[in-house]
């Protein structure tokens, strides 16, 4: 299968690409598009077939359920029970980087949801995807990587590792935010946070007024089925040094320093990049490419976001498989 690119990053093009993309979606096509966290490999929601298909192109585990991605919130409760705290949480932050886990609806196919009776929810903030989803209706979008990579940020990432395995890729330019959606469990009386991201348990919880439940602790099944597999991997050793003072680097290893922009002068090697949300994964890919034998990330206790972290520690964990 030869792989098209979209282009949706030019105001002359956007119609047609939308008008394209949309029409392969309909026929049970696989097409990747941009959202504002990272791009999504997206497929009909109620179309049992192109879901296998979607878990086959990213080799995907069949126990790791989907997010659905809708473009309204009216269209929220077409697919799940939406109780008071998924109005608050919907009216605050979606459109935007929140995925809701909420009870499912009969018509959301088992195939999407893998067997639970609960469905991931989630209106992407980003004008690309929402204009294909008004044409289309829900699309399942987990993150357009090969099982394990890390999440793709630009059309680039997507075209390196699902080539040839799905039909278009709409290119809507870099990602804006740069790591997956915060995930938080609705579907019982607790209220749980399942994957960190850019709004954080401390927002969830002001909005709420409410605090949130800890995930299950270690030797319990994981409330997110994706959370036991190896995530936002690459290759080349990812090395995160959390101290007051950075580490002795004397031992020759070609690598790529991440740090945030206080500490940088610390470093005299001479690929050192900023350490952000946005970079994370393009510093991962470029590392991977160009061979190097590490990357080291620095910061000081307490610096980093709670999303951040989460992604980088995964990245160092190396066990498992992927999502
Ligand atoms: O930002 C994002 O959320 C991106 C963009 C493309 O929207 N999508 C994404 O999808 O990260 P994916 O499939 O790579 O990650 C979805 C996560 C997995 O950890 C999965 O196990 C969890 O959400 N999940 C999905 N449905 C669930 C459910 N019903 N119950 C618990 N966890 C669920
Ligand atoms: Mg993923």
């Amino acid at each position: 299968m030869k792989t098209v690119i979209l282009d949706a990053t030019s105001l002359d093009s956007f119609d047609r690409t939308i008008e394209e993309g949309a029409d392969l979606l309909r026929k049970g096509e696989l097409v990747a598009f941009p959202t504002e966290t990272v791009y999504g490999l997206g497929a009909d929601a109620f179309n049992p077939r192109a879901i296998e298909s979607v878990f086959l192109a990213k080799g995907r585990p069949s126990d790791n359920p989907l997010i659905v991605h809708v473009a309204s919130r009216t269209d929220l409760a077409a697919c799940a029970y939406i109780d008071r705290r998924a109005e608050i949480l919907a009216a605050e932050f979606m459109p935007g980087p929140l995925t809701l886990v909420l009870r499912s609806r009969e018509n959301i196919p088992p195939v999407t949801r893998a067997g639970l009776p609960t469905v991931a929810l989630r209106i992407p903030g980003d004008p690309v995807a929402l204009a294909l989803i008004a044409r289309t209706g829900p699309l399942v979008a987990p993150s357009a990587n090969l099982s394990g990579r890390p999440s793709p940020t630009r059309a680039e990432h997507v075209y390196h590792d699902l080539h040839g395995r799905i039909a278009a890729i709409i290119d809507g330019g870099p990602c804006r935010l740069g790591i997956e959606s915060t995930v938080v469990d609705l579907s019982g009386e607790d209220t749980v946070m399942l994957r960190p991201g850019l709004i954080t348990a401390m927002e969830i919880e002001r909005i709420l007024g409410q605090r949130l439940a800890s995930i299950p602790a270690d030797g319990q099944a994981p409330r997110a089925p994706g959370m036991k597999y190896r995530h936002y991997a690459p290759s080349v050793p990812v090395r995160l040094v959390i101290a007051p003072e950075p580490p002795a680097l004397s031992d020759g290893l070609r690598r790529l320093i991440l740090t945030t922009e206080q500490h940088r002068e610390l470093f005299t090697e001479s690929d050192i990049r900023l350490l952000s949300e946005h970079d994370l994964y393009a510093a991962f890919r470029d590392a991977d490419r160009l061979g190097l034998d590490e990357v080291l990330i620095y910061a000081t206790p307490g610096e980093l976001p709670a999303g951040l972290l989460d992604r980088i520690q995964k990245a160092g964990e190396g066990n498992g498989e992927g999502v």
